[in-house]
């Protein structure tokens, strides 16, 4: 480190400083939607009225007869109200001044592209729905789908929610394994899925797949496939089960009313990680959910008439559902959907479609930034980004580094940043800057919405202090919230709603500053954060211990610089079976096959033994230390602190962690 600090490096570190604060150009406040700072306290003060006013903005069938029913833990909102979620986001606009306004804006990765306009949309979407009920789907039916980012996935989310039938949307990169377990627990009728999705010029060979997740899935009795790599992943279709979508909708007629459903119906089931057990179903229901993503969207991305705006979610997560599809199409706004990687086919693929459309608002990932910090400046630098007026992050804690980097380098200095945290069961974003109200400060999510309480409580329910970390947990219903787990309310009520009686535990670490300031600090719980993906130690321990060479396995999340957290396996092999780098080698192999390859552990390592408790709980708390080099916690509860000792040596040794 002989060279001196250059000019740049020391403002740099000036941006850096903690609690340092960002306000939003003078320009930028005087055109945002919000900006009078009495919304948070007359939401604060009767936050029924302010959901209720914001419910105005939707196209009912029937009103409401009362705003919430709150029975802890169960919500109900907007109860007696019928409407359909799809009418909403397509019909109405299909049938206004919009009817010729892009709705959809298309991507393909090798760069073929599509604009659906409202009207456009609204016809697709009718057709699809009329497709699936000449295949005997009905309101209630529960339709799963396994596609890549295409615009028949953002379709056939629409077709089944004006049919009323639920759907479950299964990521592409799940495993069919994965896939199967999501389908039988939803008991889905229908699968929706394509010859092959595109992924950096590969094929991903998606009906492949569901042949064989669907060799064990008795619920479904019909298939669609979607056509998008055609001679690239021949398919097979088995006669009476499959049907490619492209025969199913040239029959089809455009014209298909929407079903009126009850404010409380379900809308969608998604699956998610957990601490324990098999990822769970999170339910969310039509009308609270649509209420919460459209205005969050609204208020959150300041979206403007002639917004082109962009979230490079998947819709396979979250993300996707509430703020590529129901959000955006809600507000009648146009939704961009890309169906690559950022480095297919150069490194300036984002920063190319950003020019290309003129991208006004968009939203990615803290694990995107960081990659795309590592790649250089010059990517985004050779093209024009000059329509950009906002930015947003989500998915995971952003740090100080790659927050200054976006505002520099993406935002010019002139587009705020919006971090956006939240999480599949809040179904909308909770804690974010209103951009035009709140000064920013990098690696702070800054303040609850309107209308949302959230606390940080110590293990006996108190609130800390300023600065001090503790338990995130929301402690006022929100329209958005999940209704319950798919099939198992005991587990809505044990896994969120016991630990503090009356308020839904996060799962997250967090601190408030000063300021009131939210701090996101990552997961307290043995939920991992892998590239923005969430993921259990849990799965990815049963994947390893199915594979016939291992005896037990103990899986924990070190830091990692690109992907915020990867995950490390410490790993014990059966009697008589020799280590070898082939086999870790397959080991990863194996659960890439199980789960998908988001679960692939980054880094395994063999050990003849683990540390364990003296009531054989593997501490896991010190593998962490272990993994991440840092001395070693509290060992005096161990069955044998020899084992610790030796396990750290034998890491070191081999040289990991460093
Ligand atoms: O740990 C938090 C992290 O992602 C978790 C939720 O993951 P998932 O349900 O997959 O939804 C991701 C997209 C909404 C949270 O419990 N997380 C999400 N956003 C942020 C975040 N952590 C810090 N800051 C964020 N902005």
């Amino acid at each position: 480190m002989a060279n001196p600090p250059t000019k740049e490096q020391e403002r740099l570190a000036a941006l850096l400083q903690e609690g340092r604060t960002f306000s939003q150009p003078d320009e930028f406040r005087r055109q945002a939607n919000v900006r009078d700072p009495k919304i948070y306290d007359e939401a604060e003060r009767d936050f029924e009225a302010f959901w209720a006013a914001e419910a105005e903005h939707l196209d009912w069938f029937k009103r409401w007869d009362k705003t919430l029913e709150w029975n802890v833990p169960w919500a109900q909102w907007f109860v007696g109200g019928k409407l359909n979620a799809t009418y909403n986001c397509v019909d109405r606009h299909a049938h206004s001044a919009r009817r010729n306004k892009a709705a959809l804006i298309w991507e393909g990765e090798p760069g073929d592209s599509l604009v659906l306009t409202f009207g456009m949309l609204e016809k697709e979407v009718n057709r699809f729905a009329n497709a699936l009920k000449s295949l005997g789907v009905k309101k209630g039916d529960r339709v799963a789908i396994y596609l890549g980012m295409v615009p028949e996935l953002a379709i056939a989310l629409l077709a089944c929610a004006k049919l009323g039938a639920p759907h479950s949307v299964v990521f592409g990169g799940f495993s069919a394994e994965s896939l199967r377990e999501r389908i039988n627990d939803a008991k889905a009728k229908v699968l929706i899925t394509g010859d092959g999705a595109w992924r950096r010029g590969h094929v991903v060979p998606l009906k492949h797949h569901a042949d064989e997740a669907l060799r064990d899935t008795p619920s479904i009795e019909r298939v669609v496939v979607v056509q998008r790599v055609g001679a690239a992943a021949p398919t097979s279709l088995e006669p009476g089960r499959d049907f490619w979508w492209h025969e199913l909708v040239a029959q089809a007629s455009d014209q298909c009313e929407p079903e009126a459903m009850d404010a409380e119906d379900i809308l969608y089931v998604l699956y998610t990680s957990g601490t324990t057990g098999k990822p769970k179903g999170v339910v969310h229901t039509t009308a609270g959910y649509l209420v919460g993503v459209a205005t969050t969207h609204r208020m959150i991305f300041d979206i403007k008439e002639n917004d082109i705006y962009w979230c490079t979610a998947d819709i396979g997560w979250v993300t996707g559902h509430s703020y590529i599809v129901y959000g955006p199409l809600a507000n009648g706004c146009t939704t961009l959907m890309y169906e690559g990687s950022p480095d297919y086919p150069d490194r300036g693929r984002f920063w190319s479609i950003v020019a290309k459309y003129g991208v006004n608002v968009l939203y990615t990932a803290p694990t995107a930034i960081r990659t795309f910090m590592r790649w250089g400046t010059e990517w985004p630098a050779r093209h024009d980004l000059s329509s950009l007026r906002l930015l947003g992050t989500v998915g995971e804690p952003i740090n100080p580094e790659a927050w200054v980097w976006y505002h520099q380098h993406i935002g010019r200095e002139r587009c705020p940043i919006v971090d956006t945290w939240w999480q599949t069961e809040t179904g909308m974003i909770m804690i974010s800057p209103l951009p035009g109200l709140i000064a920013t400060k990098p690696g702070s999510a800054t303040k609850p919405f309107p209308g949302v309480r959230a606390e940080v409580l110590d293990a006996n329910g108190q609130k800390v202090g300023p600065g001090a970390g503790g338990y995130l947990v929301l402690t006022r219903p929100w329209p958005a919230m999940f209704r319950t787990i798919y099939g198992d309310p005991d587990r809505y009520v044990a896994q969120y709603w016991s630990r503090y009686p009356g308020k839904y535990f996060t799962g997250d670490g967090a601190k408030v500053d000063e300021d009131g300031y939210f701090w996101l600090l990552g997961r307290v719980d043995d939920v991992m954060n892998v590239a923005g993906h969430r993921i259990s130690t849990y799965e990815v321990e049963s994947a390893l211990v199915d594979h016939s060479a291992v005896a037990e396995a103990a899986v924990i999340a070190k830091a990692h610089e690109l992907k915020g957290q990867a995950i490390a396996a410490f790993v014990t092999l059966k009697d008589g079976i020799p280590p070898s780098e082939e086999l870790k080698a397959a080991l990863r192999q194996h659960v890439a096959n199980k789960i998908g390859a988001i679960a692939r552990p980054e880094e395994i390592f063999f050990t003849p033994e683990l540390p364990k408790t003296r009531s054989a709980k593997i501490m896991r708390r010190l593998l962490r230390d272990i993994a991440e080099g840092r001395l070693l916690g509290d060992t005096t509860t161990l069955a044998d602190p020899a084992v610790i000792s030796k396990l750290k040596q034998q890491y070191e040794e081999e040289g990991k962690g460093e």
